[in-house]
């Protein structure tokens, strides 16, 4: 399957189910049994900043950064329906953001050399070029700006939970695109190594200033029955954050 195909049957998907996703993946949760934006304050002080999200979804996320006195709301998501969706919800909570609606691989007119904070929440994997992903975040970062994403990390799909033991059923090496149902829909993926994800960040001329991989403690610390989740999420991180410097 080509970048194109993948595109739109992956565009398919989001365009179906958008309403399903309203305000599901977004700040201040970076991930699913994962630590918050509250605990571990990845973005500091966003007052004054001008924002961008990649993958944008339903705007939840920007509102976020709003409600803290960020100074700019952008985001791109190549889903109409969710561009959409995210329109009318940050309208309704006073806000004006500057929506595009693109695939974040290509060129989309975002100004260059402009944004303190570029970031993604659970997006970033769904890129089919990640090398060109990053450098194009790259490029709308002033120097210095900072880029924040999570995504589910590799080593969850790799392993999976049976009579309460840990069983790796998938290579961790093998980066080829699948193709499964979700609800109904395609959805064409590809599970990239964490040693891919940081050798793009340092080729796009990223420094990486911190990497999280913690489940949160109300799952560290459950005890008796656990659905089979919460039992991998205790012994493997679900999901990963990477913080990077453009320099
Ligand atoms: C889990 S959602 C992100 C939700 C978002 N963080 C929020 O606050 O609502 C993932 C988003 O990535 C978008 N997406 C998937 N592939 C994309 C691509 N190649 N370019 C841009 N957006 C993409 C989907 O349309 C979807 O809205």
């Amino acid at each position: 399957m080509d970048n194109k195909n993948i595109l739109d049957t992956n565009k398919n998907y989001w365009d179906n189910t958008a309403d399903d996703w309203f305000g599901v993946t977004a700040l201040p949760k970076y991930g699913v049994q994962f630590v918050t934006e509250d605990e571990i304050q990845l973005f500091g002080n966003v007052s004054g900043k001008k924002m961008l999200e990649i993958g944008c979804g339903s705007g939840h996320s920007l509102k976020y950064h709003g409600d803290n006195d960020a100074a700019e709301l952008w985001g791109i998501d190549m889903s109409t329906m969710q561009i959409e969706n995210a329109d009318k919800y940050l309208a309704e909570c006073g806000y004006t953001p500057k929506l595009i609606n693109a695939p974040m691989e290509v060129e989309c007119g975002i100004p260059k050399d402009y944004f303190d904070f570029v970031y993604s929440i659970y997006a970033i994997g769904w890129t089919t070029d990640l090398q060109e992903t990053f450098n194009r975040i790259a490029s709308y970062l002033k120097k210095d700006g900072v880029f924040i994403f999570s995504w589910k990390h590799p080593l969850h799909h790799c392993v999976v939970v049976e009579e309460n033991k840990l069983i790796f059923e998938k290579e961790y090496f093998n980066e080829n695109w699948f193709t499964y149902q979700l609800d109904g829909f395609d959805i064409t993926l590809c599970n990239r190594k964490i040693s891919t994800y940081i050798n793009a960040l340092a080729k796009a001329g990223f420094v990486i200033e911190q990497m999280i991989e913690q489940t949160d403690s109300e799952t560290m610390t459950a005890v008796g029955n656990l659905d089979s989740r919460s039992i991998k999420a205790k012994m493997l991180p679900l999901s990963f954050v990477i913080k990077a410097k453009k320099f």
